[in-house]
């Protein structure tokens, strides 16, 4: 169900007073410094972009930013990879359990045996999901995953942030010692540095909060574009994402998304957040000043006022 006039006209009446109260909170957050091109970002920027399923948009502050995906990049290539390989295959690698780690933690990649990735949504659990992309070599891998990712986004400009992405690569150590343990404990194929370049590269797409919106709104309605009836996903493939982005979206802190917002999410260190109304609306956000947790500070906040507002949690 599309939204309806009444909620249309509320949200376009609320997003100017809540995007200034959400964006005051950027102060108490800060840019991720980890990836260096990351720190370049707007400290207090924060923008939203909202799209239903018959196309009707609302949206607010600086939607226009553009920024990287990072880990919401990770809910498609689950999908690719599911795509490509199959349910049973792909759960073989990863599991379906939240961590309560932080997300690009190792821990229990040695602790817990078989020292598979506890879910596709860590970076572990990413890093070996973008093993099972089908292709002959990265090149192709990335081609095939930035088309996928333009179809959703009904958006074939989407491209490579190639500063972002080698700023990650140059750095990414963490990263780097995760894959080689992976591929020690038999959950890589192949040569981990391919992987990990397949990985850097679908964290560094650039997108703005109308992408994530138009990505988010095909989930929204169950792996076909609304807009255009084009059938990208199939349904069971978008009911596991949606069931991930709601129990390890927001990684650590997604039980409390759960129960202040109550939608599936996904966030990225970059300040993105992808978020839904199933069956009703797909929605992007942006504000790079991030939580202790690595969720964009002014973005939640922003997302809680308005589930609460307009009554959108699913529980
Ligand atoms: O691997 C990394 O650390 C980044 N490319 C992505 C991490 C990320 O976005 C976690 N999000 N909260």
């Amino acid at each position: 169900m599309p939204f309806t006039k009444h909620e249309i006209e509320l949200l376009n009446n609320l997003l100017p007073n809540e995007v200034e109260a959400s964006r005051a909170r950027a102060a108490y957050g800060k840019t991720a410094s980890y990836i260096p091109e990351l720190a370049k970002a707007p400290q207090d920027a924060l923008g939203i972009h909202m799209i239903d399923v018959d196309g009707t948009t609302v949206s607010g502050g600086d939607c226009g930013l553009s920024f990287t995906m990072q880990s919401i990049s990770k809910v498609f290539t689950l999908i690719l990879a599911l795509m490509d390989n199959g349910e049973q295959a792909v759960f073989e690698k990863v599991g379906m359990e939240p961590t309560g780690d932080n997300f690009n933690s190792m821990l229990k990649l040695e602790l817990v045996r078989p020292g598979i990735p506890f879910n596709p949504l860590i970076n572990a659990g990413a890093i070996a999901i973008s093993s099972l992309i089908h292709g002959n070599n990265p090149a192709e891998k990335n081609a095939r995953v930035l088309s996928f990712f333009q179809a959703l986004a009904g958006n074939d400009t989407l491209a490579y942030d190639m500063d972002v992405y080698r700023s990650e690569s140059d750095t990414a150590n963490l990263n780097r010692s995760m894959g080689y343990l992976l591929k020690d404990n038999g959950v890589l194929e192949g040569n981990v540095e391919d992987v990990l370049d397949v990985y850097f590269h679908h964290c560094s797409i650039s997108v703005t909060c109308g992408d994530l919106a138009r990505m988010a709104l095909v989930l929204a309605n169950n792996g076909t574009d609304p807009l255009t009836g084009t059938a990208l996903i199939p349904r069971r493939y978008v009911q596991i994402a949606k069931t991930f982005m709601v129990t390890c979206g927001m990684y650590n802190a997604s039980g409390e998304f759960a129960i202040q917002v109550g939608l599936p999410a996904k966030s990225g260190v970059s300040g993105g957040i992808l978020t839904m109304v199933p069956g009703r609306a797909g929605i992007g956000v942006v504000g790079p000043a991030l939580n202790a947790k690595g969720n964009s500070i002014s973005g939640v906040h922003l997302l809680e006022s308005l589930s609460r507002e307009l009554d959108w949690s699913l529980f």
